[in-house]
């Protein structure tokens, strides 16, 4: 994994194998979603690498042990709608009981900025390691607007997950929001005309649900 300024690169060959069938224009709705859930999952493994653990007493078959199990904040996972929710069970199946909120932002075609349409959160989001999840990182404008509308329900701990980020969407969140982590499989070269990532994969959220 490559670290720079609070942005975490997972180079790892499995989730770079993955990521170009990702990317490939001839890959279907169902092989999409697939890796995806498997990038997701692959992802998770070093976002969680600095969780806190506490020692435990266990008795083995064998013997008494002393053994570790995680401790402090809980997770809460919220997926950007719609793209965001490709990844969420890739993170449920190592976090299984992470609590799950959503927030629905679509980029207007025109202006490019986000608009809310839809949020519902865990109630003790004050108290929880939120990791938002959105395949894309773009312009940065939706991400940015998720992180602020959690710092304003209370949240305090929050990392960004990513399969694809711009340079521009990196720079844009570390502007708004410098604390926040950003874990991503690749930084591509630029944005655009429409800003679309390139070279990207398109439309994640079409691409998922076979939309278009
Ligand atoms: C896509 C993507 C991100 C956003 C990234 O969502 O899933 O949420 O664009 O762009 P930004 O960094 O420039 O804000 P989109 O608006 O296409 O909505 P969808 O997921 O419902 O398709
Ligand atoms: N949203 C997407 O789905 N893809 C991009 O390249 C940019 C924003």
């Amino acid at each position: 994994m490559r670290r720079e300024d609070n942005v975490y690169v997972l180079d790892h060959p499995l989730v770079q194998h993955k990521l170009t069938y990702i990317r490939d224009k001839n890959t279907g709705s169902k092989e999409f979603r697939e890796l995806v859930d498997e990038v997701a999952m692959l992802l998770t493994y070093e976002v969680t690498r600095n969780l806190p653990l506490e020692e435990v007493s266990i008795e083995t078959p064998v013997a008494m042990a002393k053994s570790k199990v995680l401790a402090g904040k809980k997770i809460g996972l919220v997926p950007i709608l719609r793209a965001g929710l490709g990844m969420v069970n890739g993170l449920l199946r190592l976090v299984p009981t992470a609590k799950v909120g959503h927030i629905g932002l679509y980029r207007d075609p025109e202006t490019l900025s986000p608009v809310e349409y839809y949020a519902k959160l865990p109630s003790d989001v004050a108290e929880r390691l939120l990791l938002v999840l959105d395949p894309m990182l773009a312009t940065g404008g939706s991400a940015v607007a998720a992180i602020d509308y959690l710092k304003s329900q209370g949240a305090t701990s929050i990392k960004l997950v990513c399969l694809i980020a711009a340079p521009e969407g990196i720079a844009t969140v570390h502007k708004s929001h410098p604390e926040v982590e950003i874990y991503t499989a690749a930084i591509d070269s630029h944005l655009n005309a429409h800003a679309y990532i390139v070279p990207g994969l398109g439309d994640a959220g079409d691409r998922l649900f076979g939309t278009k």
